[in-house]
C-alpha cells in the first residue's frame, strides 16, 4: 500500500523550513517534491530570543508558535499544489526547537509551530512533538532520525556512519551485522558556532564554502580549550543543543584564551574544532566503520568536509549516493516517522536514546472535520 507523507523540518540553525513529499511503499520510498522557505531576519531573531530564554511573557511564545505554524502551512500548501489530485495522508512537522533539556528534572524538549493550525487548513492529520514520548520513557528524545537512516542508508556488509551536520551534528552507526545495536547521538556543535561567528563579525548567515576560515590560521591553544568541554567526553546516549553550545560558551573560552588573533583565525579554529569533534567520535565507533555518509547543510562547507575526510580512514561520501540529497534527509525522516505514528508503529530506538522501550513518536492533530481523514485503525 502506498502512502504520501509530507515532512517539514526546521533545525537548530533556524535558517528556514525544508519540506518534502515522500512516497512510501512496502520497504521503499522516494521523494516526489521538495520546497524550502528561508526565515526572514525578524523570525530568526524571535527564535534566537526565545531560545536564549528571553521570553518576556507567555504570549511571545504563543505568537511565535502561531507564526511558525503559518509558515509551515505555506510550505505544506506549496507541496500539496505540486502533487495534483493525489491526497496527502499525513504531515510530519518537527517544529522549531527552542529548548532541549533531557537531563533536567523534569526533562523536556520544546518545539514551536502550531500543528493544529496546519491540520485545520490542509485537512490532513499533522504529527508534532516527536520527542515527548521518548523523554517520558526515560530517553533523550534525540536523535530521532536514526531509524530512518537505517531504513534509507544501511547496506549489508558495511559498517556505516551517517553524519548529519546541522546546527548541532549527530552521528548514527549502522552496523553491518543487524544483531549489533544501532547507535546514535549528538557529537556536539555542527554549524552553530561557525554560523554565530560569521553573523557577528562578518554580518553573514554562514561562512560560505568555508572560504573565510580557509584564510585564517588555526589557534591550537584555543582549540585545546574548546576540546576540553565535558559533553565531548561523555558516552552515549547523549544529546545537546544551543542551550550549551552557543555564543556565550565561546566567549567564555575566548576570554580565558586571552590572546589576540584575527576573526578569520577564530573561524578557522571553530571549523577545525567541529571537524575534530565529529571525527574523534567517528574514529572511536565500534564496530569500526568503513563508510561515512554526510548530510545536512554542513555538507556545503567545503573546508569542513575536507577536514573531516582528512581525519577519518573511512570512505567519505554524501547522502546523494544513497538517493537522497543532503538537504532533504531530515525532512524525509519526519515524513517517514509521521507515517509510522499514524499507523501506530514505533520509530524510536532505545539503544540510541536510552529510553526503556521503543515509542510511537509524536502527537497527532486531526483536522476538526474528520470525515476526510479517519484515524488509522
Ligand atoms: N554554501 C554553504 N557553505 C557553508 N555552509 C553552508 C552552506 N550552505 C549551508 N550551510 C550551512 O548549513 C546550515 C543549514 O543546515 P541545515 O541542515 O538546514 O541545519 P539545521 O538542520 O540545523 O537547520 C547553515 O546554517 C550553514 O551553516
Ligand atoms: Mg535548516
Amino acid at each position: 500500500m502506498k502512502t504520501i507523507a509530507i515532512g517539514l523540518m526546521t533545525g537548530t540553525s533556524a535558517d528556514g523550513i525544508d519540506g518534502v513529499v515522500l512516497e512510501i511503499g512496502e520497504g521503499s520510498f522516494s521523494i516526489r517534491a521538495t520546497e524550502t522557505l528561508p526565515f526572514k531576519e525578524h523570525m530568526k531573531e524571535a527564535i534566537r530570543e526565545i531560545s536564549a530564554l528571553r521570553i518576556r511573557d507567555r504570549t511571545d511564545a504563543a505568537e511565535l508558535d502561531m507564526d511558525l505554524g503559518n509558515l509551515h502551512l505555506e510550505v505544506a500548501l506549496k507541496l500539496i499544489s505540486k502533487l495534483g489530485p493525489e491526497s496527502v495522508n499525513v504531515i510530519g512537522m518537527h517544529g522549531q526547537t527552542v529548548h532541549h533539556s533531557p537531563n533536567t528534572d523534569p526533562p523536556f524538549s520544546i518545539q514551536l509551530g502550531n500543528g493544529q493550525r496546519v491540520a485545520e487548513a490542509t485537512g490532513v492529520p499533522v504529527v508534532t512533538d516527536f520527542r515527548a514520548s521518548d523523554i517520558a520513557a526515560g530517553g533523550q528524545g534525540a536523535p530521532l532520525a536514526p531509524a530512518f537512516h537505517q531504513a534509507a542508508f544501511s547496506r549489508p556488509g558495511e559498517n556505516r556512519a551517517i553524519v548529519n551536520i546541522g546546527g548541532i551534528a549527530n552521528i548514527t552507526l549502522l552496523p553491518s551485522d543487524s544483531r549489533n545495536n544501532v547507535i546514535g547521538f549528538d557529537s556536539g556543535p555542527g554549524n552553530t558556532l561557525m554560523d554565530g561567528w560569521a553573523r557577528k563579525h562578518y554580518s553573514k548567515p554562514f561562512d560560505r564554502n568555508g572560504n573565510i576560515a580557509r584564510g585564517g590560521r588555526i589557534q591550537y591553544e584555543l582549540l585545546d580549550m574548546l576540546l576540553q568541554d565535558s559533553y565531548l567526553e561523555r558516552c552515549p546516549p547523549k544529546s545537546t543543543g544551543l542551550e550549551r553550545f552557543n555564543h556565550g560558551w565561546l566567549e567564555n573560552r575566548l576570554q580565558a584564551f586571552g590572546k589576540h588573533c584575527t576573526d578569520s583565525d577564530i573561524l578557522a579554529t571553530l571549523t577545525e574544532f567541529t571537524a575534530r569533534t565529529i571525527c574523534n567520535d567517528l574514529n572511536h565507533l565500534k564496530p569500526e566503520i568503513t563508510t561515512v555518509v554526510l548530510c545536512g547543510g554542513g555538507v556545503h562547507n567545503r573546508l569542513l568536509v575536507e577536514l573531516i575526510t582528512d581525519k577519518t580512514t573511512a570512505r567519505v561520501t554524501d547522502s546523494i549516493s544513497g538517493g537522497i540529497d543532503p538537504q532533504w534527509v531530515e525532512a524525509s525522516a519526519f515524513a517517514w516517522i509521521a507515517d509510522r505514528t499514524l499507523r501506530g508503529l514505533t520509530s524510536t530506538i532505545p539503544s540510541v536514546t536510552g529510553a526503556n522501550q521503543p515509542c510511537i513518536a509524536g502527537i497527532v492533530h486531526y483536522p476538526g472535520n474528520r470525515t476526510k481523514h479517519k484515524p488509522a485503525t
